[in-house]
């Protein structure tokens, strides 16, 4: 009799259980030192994937590959300046449409690690924040500034909503959200912040879903980054000791699952820095050894992917450090997609812990080498800024910043007028790295040369009073990292030539993304000057009756932007490496009419405008801008990698 009600009573217990799981609950579980899900323990394997960084038409691809790889979840971003680009205006639609994202994940089989910001890192511009917010030059971002706190309210009060019904507790693959990003490394160290972003996701998100914390794997860093009621998690790369790492961790979560968010499977590259290789024997001892202490772990990249158009970060280590368009990673998959050796190295130490799918990889996408496209001049920048600048120029004694013209990416035109007549070379001086991040210069029409942040800070000139300046400055990407984020870009501070301050400028505003997303240019409109230097447009067209995937090179032209049937495909900067091709999905391609290629070179186009698509990706030699164009400077060989 007594055994019979012992065994009701457990019987009463079981179905609350099979309730539980039925609601769907993942949580921290102390006493076993284990997430629990269901009820169960729980070791997540995990990739990162960004899906602003795949064209949508490849996310259930790249998806596929990541769950036959063996891996159970997925770690994604959310990119605010994304899908925010004016304040108020929300965009999640296409490439944005994370919601179709997040339900091709869950329908794949992966369960999702949640991480929206608001800061992100990512090498993304402004790490994920909308350029807009320095319309107040003395925001302080991430804290609890009252201007940027309304800003990330209002995004929150948008994007979580969408995002609840996607929760593991309401049938949702989401099993838990990150909240802010290695916040521990930056200087606020505001905990204010962290216990308002809290607050905000608890209200947005519920009380049963489980937040955490990310931070490098240093005890300063958790102390500023970590706050009750959030769960601390580190990150670390190959070349750091595991133990000693969890250890950390352990200081600040005595119990519950060792995570390491972040493992570093591969690494960014930047303009003019070798090309980042992570070693696969490195990669898998680490892994290894990570599982094999029953800790949780995301790889980071998985999926590396582009930045298209504008969106890369920058660093700054000593100088400023742009990211490549590319952003490969050197992952188990590549930047198209394809898996490579250390994906099935990957696959193989995973097979040890957990069961792996069976089956084949979905295999590499096709590529197609559609050969040289000849390229006409349709004109040199300055001479169409009728059709760049429809509204003019502003007026302003002193230089105003994109961010005052309210012009966030790309490039604007500088113009004065010589004060003076300077015979002698005079050096235009940009003192106090005015210059954001680099500026192509002409005199009367004619190109001068460049001046570039932390590199190339005087360029010396000749004219007479009233000679035309212009300088057509690039936004090479805002920095994402450190304590230098309030990264302002164009003419920062003043230009001065010799002695004198340059005043009275006039500033160009240029739409030239709406113009080449719009049709322009329709045909080589200009008599130009084929070989003259300087910013200028060049166009093609090739025909693809069976689209697919393929690599723009741009062999013997210098650095500017691609745009292929009017979507930017990103820098290139053939002088600089080590990148050389961009990635061109095959979405971007039309069946039935020809393809237009839209070139805007900013210093030297090739001799015989011409650029060639190719199946495979070629890097080379990289030097660091010092050598004006050398391009030998590295180990002096070309390669091609899949
Ligand atoms: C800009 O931000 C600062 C710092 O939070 C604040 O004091 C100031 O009022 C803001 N200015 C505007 C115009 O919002
Ligand atoms: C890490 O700790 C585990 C478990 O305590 C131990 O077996 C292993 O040898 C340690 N590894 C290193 C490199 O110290
Ligand atoms: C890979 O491991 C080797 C051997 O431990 C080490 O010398 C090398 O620095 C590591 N490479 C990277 C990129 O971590
Ligand atoms: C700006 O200055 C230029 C040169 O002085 C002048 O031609 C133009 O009319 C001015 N524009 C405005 C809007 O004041
Ligand atoms: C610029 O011109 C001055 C003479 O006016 C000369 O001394 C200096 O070397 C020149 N600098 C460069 C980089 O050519
Ligand atoms: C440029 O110089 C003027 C006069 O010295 C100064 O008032 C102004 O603030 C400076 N502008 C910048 C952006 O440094
Ligand atoms: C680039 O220049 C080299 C040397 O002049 C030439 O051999 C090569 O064909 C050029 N490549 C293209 C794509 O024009």
């Amino acid at each position: 009799m007594e055994l019979n009600g012992r065994m009701v009573l457990l019987l009463v217990s079981v179905s609350v259980e099979v309730a539980t799981l039925k609601a769907g609950s993942f949580t921290v579980d102390y006493e076993r030192n284990c997430f629990s899900k269901d009820g169960c323990c729980f070791q997540y394997i995990s990739g990162s994937i960004h899906y602003f960084r795949v064209p949508p038409i490849y996310w259930k691809d790249r998806l596929q590959k990541m769950y036959m790889a063996g891996l159970n979840a997925i770690q994604v971003y959310v990119a605010w300046n994304y899908h925010e680009l004016t304040p108020g205006v929300f965009d999640f639609t296409k490439s944005r449409d994370i919601e179709s994202f997040l339900r091709l994940a869950h329908e794949t089989g992966l369960l999702v690690i949640l991480r929206p910001g608001p800061y992100i890192c990512a090498e993304w511009d402004l790490g994920g924040l909308p350029a807009w917010l320095l319309r107040n030059s003395t925001i302080s971002l991430r804290s609890s500034d009252a201007g940027y706190l309304s800003a990330v309210v209002r995004w929150f009060h948008v994007l979580l909503p969408r995002l609840k019904p996607f929760l593991y507790q309401n049938q949702g693959p989401i099993i838990s959200v990150q909240v802010e990003n290695e916040y521990g490394s930056y200087v606020t160290c505001d905990y204010e912040y962290l216990r308002h972003l809290y607050t905000i996701m608890r209200r947005l998100l519920g009380t049963d879903v489980l937040l955490f914390t990310t931070d490098g794997n240093r005890v300063h860093e958790l102390t500023c980054g970590t706050l009750q009621g959030m769960y601390a998690t580190i990150d670390f790369g190959t070349n750091e000791d595991v133990n000693t790492s969890f250890q950390v961790q352990r200081q600040f979560e005595p119990k519950g699952p060792l995570v390491n968010s972040e493992l570093y499977v591969g690494w960014l590259d930047y303009w003019g820095v070798e090309h980042s290789l992570v070693p696969i024997p490195n990669v898998t001892g680490t892994l290894q050894e990570v599982l094999q202490l029953g800790a949780n772990v995301n790889m980071y990249m998985f999926e590396g992917g582009t930045n298209f158009g504008y969106w890369n970060g920058a660093d700054y280590n000593n100088k400023y450090r742009p990211v490549t368009t590319s952003y490969d990673y050197d992952a188990p998959l590549s930047e198209a997609g394809d898996p490579r050796e250390k994906y099935h190295a990957v696959r193989t130490v995973i097979s040890k812990f957990r069961e792996v799918p069976v089956g084949p990889v979905p295999p590499p996408t096709l590529k197609v080498a559609y050969g040289r496209v000849s390229m006409t001049k349709v004109g040199a920048l300055v001479d169409l800024l009728q059709v760049l600048s429809p509204g003019g120029a502003t007026n302003s004694t002193y230089p105003l910043t994109f961010e005052e013209m309210e012009q966030y990416f790309g490039l604007m035109l500088y113009r004065t007028w010589l004060p003076s007549g300077v015979e002698k070379p005079t050096p235009l001086l940009s003192l106090l790295n005015a210059v954001h991040d680099r500026a192509y210069v002409l005199v009367n029409g004619v190109y001068q040369g460049i001046l570039e942040r932390d590199n190339v800070l005087q360029l010396n000139i000749t004219g007479r009073q009233g000679d035309l300046l212009d300088l057509v400055i690039e936004n090479m990407g805002r920095i994402n990292f450190g304590p230098c984020l309030l990264d302002f870009k164009g003419l920062v501070r003043n230009l001065s030539l010799g002695d004198t301050i340059l005043t009275g400028w006039s500033i160009f505003p240029l739409a030239i993304d709406e113009m080449v997303a719009n049709g322009w240019p329709q045909s080589a409109q200009l008599d130009a000057k084929p070989a003259a230097q300087g910013p200028s447009f060049y166009s093609g067209t090739f025909s693809s009756p069976e689209p697919q995937d393929t690599y723009i090179m741009l062999q013997n032209w210098t650095k500017g932007q691609v745009w292929i049937n009017g979507f930017n495909v990103g820098r290139y900067w053939m002088a600089r490496g080590p990148q050389q091709t961009l990635f061109v999905p095959k979405s971007l391609l039309s069946q039935h009419s020809p393809n237009k290629v839209t070139v805007l070179e900013l210093e030297q186009a090739a001799l015989v405008p011409e650029v060639e698509f190719l199946d495979h990706v070629v890097l080379a030699a990289w030097n660091d801008g010092k050598e004006g164009t050398a391009r030998d400077q590295g180990d002096g060989s070309a390669g091609t990698i899949h």
